[in-house]
């Protein structure tokens, strides 16, 4: 068995977070007070009371609350973790906090604020969804040195950082899995792979469970193609371009979040996973589909007959270059996950079937 840097055992295996228990995989030696996978009694509130003691048991930090991030928390949040979190505008923080009643931070990663880094060290855990800057790299990383002498003595434990499939560059068409070679096609692809690489040498020197997420297009509530499709917009240049894909991988949030849950209950030094659903249908597809499911629950309210993306043609030069099919394999084996949608067709169902009538 392959033995982890940290030295303890991992919790046997039992149900949480509505993940079947006979899934989890026991990769390694690990601790169960360290990997605290059962829920805890105790209001979140009460947990926050917390932040300041030396319980940091199942107290979440996440780096970049956006999308992904406060999604996340919020599930988190109901099974009675304490999570706290960071975004960059005064205007989102209020969100935040008076919305979801998360304690959130103002961090720029650009100049850290040594107090914010201090309340992370109190955390167990922690998510980077911070995304890497063409000419600057990871903004957290630029400040490698410091991070690591802050988080040396902390509490830290766990951590994942938000990663994206790519850093596979073009594959031609053919199923990529994570031991696939890498080749970033464009400068932020170069940066994410680079990003990957520094929070897995950092987490490796600060001898705590690191992971890599290489996620497929983000969608849910609030974000996805019904959403854009609502707007009745003309498409933009860039929706043009990805038009033209015959592959598009792409996961719904809440698929995200049940292998993040997974990956805490199993944690690893250095392994990465592709977190993408089983279908990377195009982007044309995809769009009329959620065309049709708007015009059948709202009926009358869109402008044009059909999609948009019916009606345009698109080059089809790029395809099969830049084109790859993402495996999911990996995070369903060695985690378990049964994906929630693992097409783009009950993803965007249950968008719909959640969403208030936007032309009322
Ligand atoms: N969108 C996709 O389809 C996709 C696909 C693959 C991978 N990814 C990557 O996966 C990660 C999570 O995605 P997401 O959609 O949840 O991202 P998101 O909504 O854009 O959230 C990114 C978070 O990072 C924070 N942030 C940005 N620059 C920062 C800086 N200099 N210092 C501190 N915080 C900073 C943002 O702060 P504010 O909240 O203040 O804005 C936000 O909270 C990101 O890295 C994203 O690039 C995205």
């Amino acid at each position: 068995m392959e033995v982890c840097s940290i030295s303890a055992r991992l919790a046997p295996a039992k149900p949480i977070f509505g993940l079947n228990s006979r899934y989890l995989v026991r990769r390694r030696t690990l601790t169960t007070s360290y990997f605290p996978c059962r829920l805890r009694a105790g209001t979140a509130s009460q947990e926050n009371e917390k932040s300041e003691s030396s319980e940091p048991a199942n107290r979440m930090f996440v780096m970049g609350m956006g999308f992904v991030g406060s999604f996340f928390a919020l599930g988190l949040q109901s099974h009675e973790w304490g999570v706290s979190g960071s975004c960059t505008s005064l205007v989102k923080k209020k969100k935040l906090e008076e919305e979801m009643g998360f304690d959130v931070y103002l961090f720029n990663a650009n100049e850290p604020e040594l107090e914010v880094l201090n309340i992370l060290n109190h955390h167990m855990h922690l998510i980077v969804s911070v995304p890497p800057l063409v000419g600057i790299g990871d903004p957290m990383l630029q400040h490698e040195e410091l991070l690591k002498s802050m988080l040396m003595e902390g509490n830290l434990k766990w951590l994942c950082y938000l990663s994206s499939t790519s850093v596979y560059g073009n594959c031609g068409g053919m199923w990529v899995d994570e031991d696939y070679p890498v080749r970033p096609a464009n400068e932020k692809a170069k940066a994410r792979l680079a990003a990957e690489e520094g929070w897995l040498k950092l987490g490796h020197d600060l001898g705590i469970s690191t992971q890599i997420f290489r996620l497929g297009g983000i969608y849910g509530p609030g974000r996805s193609a019904a959403d854009t499709i609502i707007k009745q917009e003309p498409l933009s240049e860039l929706q043009r371009m990805r038009a033209s894909r015959q592959y598009t991988s792409r996961v719904h949030v809440a698929d995200i979040c049940q292998a993040l849950r997974a990956s805490i209950c199993n944690p690893s030094s250095g392994r990465i996973y592709n977190v993408v659903d089983d279908d990377p249908a195009p982007r044309i597809e995809v769009f009329s589909h959620a065309w049709d499911l708007v015009n059948r629950k709202w009926p009358g309210h869109m402008k044009q007959s059909v999609s948009p993306y019916m009606t345009e043609s698109f080059t089809t030069e790029s395809i099969c270059r830049g084109e790859k099919r993402v495996s999911n394999a990996r995070i369903k084996e060695e985690f378990g996950v049964r994906l929630l949608h693992p097409s783009y067709k009950s993803g965007l169902k249950s968008i719909i079937d959640h969403m208030d009538n936007p032309f009322s």
